[in-house]
């Protein structure tokens, strides 16, 4: 089993770099809120579960390590901490889910002392539930796997993407834990390379059977036969649309063109009821990301590249939502009122 993602030992925050992946794996020691929000912004740490976990336990290093003897003080100086790791990334909702967690817990303390204790109680929390509830989706999961199923997924969506286990490669852990046959299609995922990096070193580490394709053989395969189901993972639902790691919406449109399900699986805490698919920011990287591979330069000077960093699938791509409390099926009008605190 490889290490957890993200947790607290002390006062320290360890976590794995992934951008070192898959040549090296590395623990990073982190006692500032800088260091996080830096790991953030370069996806040391990143999928939607795992943010919010990073930003739960980002709030509760503030609160620690704060020397304010004011309460007020004490409390703006938190409030402060926590708005500047929110601004890091804007896609993913678990983020600001994970950090509005615990500052609700560091408010409602009543003193400096019992703020820092339940900002730390609440940041372990976020980060134990997270397991339990992937364990929860992968078992929801993994009834809807045929044997010997044939699963496509994009970018990573692991252990890697939350404390452990995973969402959508939670479902096929679970599977596979359950005594079935899986093998997995990884798309490379550019231009980062979340597929190929970090969802085939995962699932190698534990011998279940995965290739890694360039993102653009994934509509061949389909039409070929040689996928049986799509699962993949979320950053933001709203009431009309998936949001998730860009090309996804690709796979969604081809899947359902082949007359494949397209699964997603996400925890409650992915869900951002009431909002819809223009009320949301698609998070836009720099230019080196495409302009550059393998350290050369593979775009002219001078000419602008377009590097979203997510897409948006309408609702009515989607075969089923899976989550902790079971499998959400169409027409998913209304959605459901879910997210918890
Ligand atoms: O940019 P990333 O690597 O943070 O994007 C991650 C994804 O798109 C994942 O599929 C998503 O967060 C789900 S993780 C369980």
């Amino acid at each position: 089993m490889i290490p957890r993602t993200i947790e607290r030992v002390g006062g320290t925050i360890c976590f794995i770099d992934q951008t070192l992946l898959p040549q090296r794996l590395e623990i990073v020691e982190c006692t500032d809120i800088e260091r996080l929000a830096r790991a953030i912004r370069r996806l040391e740490v990143r999928g939607a579960p795992a943010l919010g976990i990073a930003g739960a336990y980002g709030v509760a290093l503030a609160a620690i390590q704060s020397e304010e003897e004011d309460l007020d003080a004490f409390l703006a100086e938190v409030s402060a901490a926590a708005a500047s790791l929110r601004g890091t990334r804007p896609t993913a909702v678990n983020l600001g889910w994970g950090i509005d967690r615990v500052l609700a817990a560091v408010r409602g303390a009543g003193s400096i002392e019992a703020g820092k204790e339940a900002a730390v109680k609440g940041a372990d929390a976020v980060a134990r539930e997270d397991e339990e509830t992937c364990r929860r989706i992968g078992a929801n999961g993994a009834a809807l796997l045929p044997e010997n199923a044939r699963v496509l997924t994009h970018c990573n969506a692991g252990a890697l993407a939350c404390a452990t286990w995973g969402t959508a490669l939670g479902v096929i852990r679970s599977a596979v834990e359950g005594g079935k046959t899986v093998s997995v299609t990884a798309c490379e995922t550019r231009p980062l390379l979340q597929g190929a990096r970090l969802t085939a070193w995962e699932l190698a580490a534990e011998k279940i059977p995965v290739r890694v394709i360039t993102d653009a053989t994934a509509a061949f395969l389909m039409r070929r036969g040689e996928i049986d189901c799509v699962v993949v993972g979320a950053d933001r639902i709203t009431d009309d649309a998936v949001f998730n790691k860009i090309g996804t919406y690709m796979h969604a449109v081809c899947a359902r063109h082949h007359g494949i399900p397209f699964y997603v699986a996400a925890p409650l805490s992915t869900f951002d009821p009431g909002r819809s698919e223009t009320d949301v920011t698609i998070e836009e990287r720099g230019r080196d990301e495409v302009a550059a591979f393998n350290g050369k330069q593979t775009v002219p000077d001078g000419v602008g590249c377009t590097n979203y960093a997510f897409d948006a699938t309408p609702l009515d791509l989607v075969s089923g939502i899976i989550t902790e409390i079971g499998v959400l099926l169409p027409p998913y009008d209304p959605m459901p009122r879910l997210r918890h605190i």
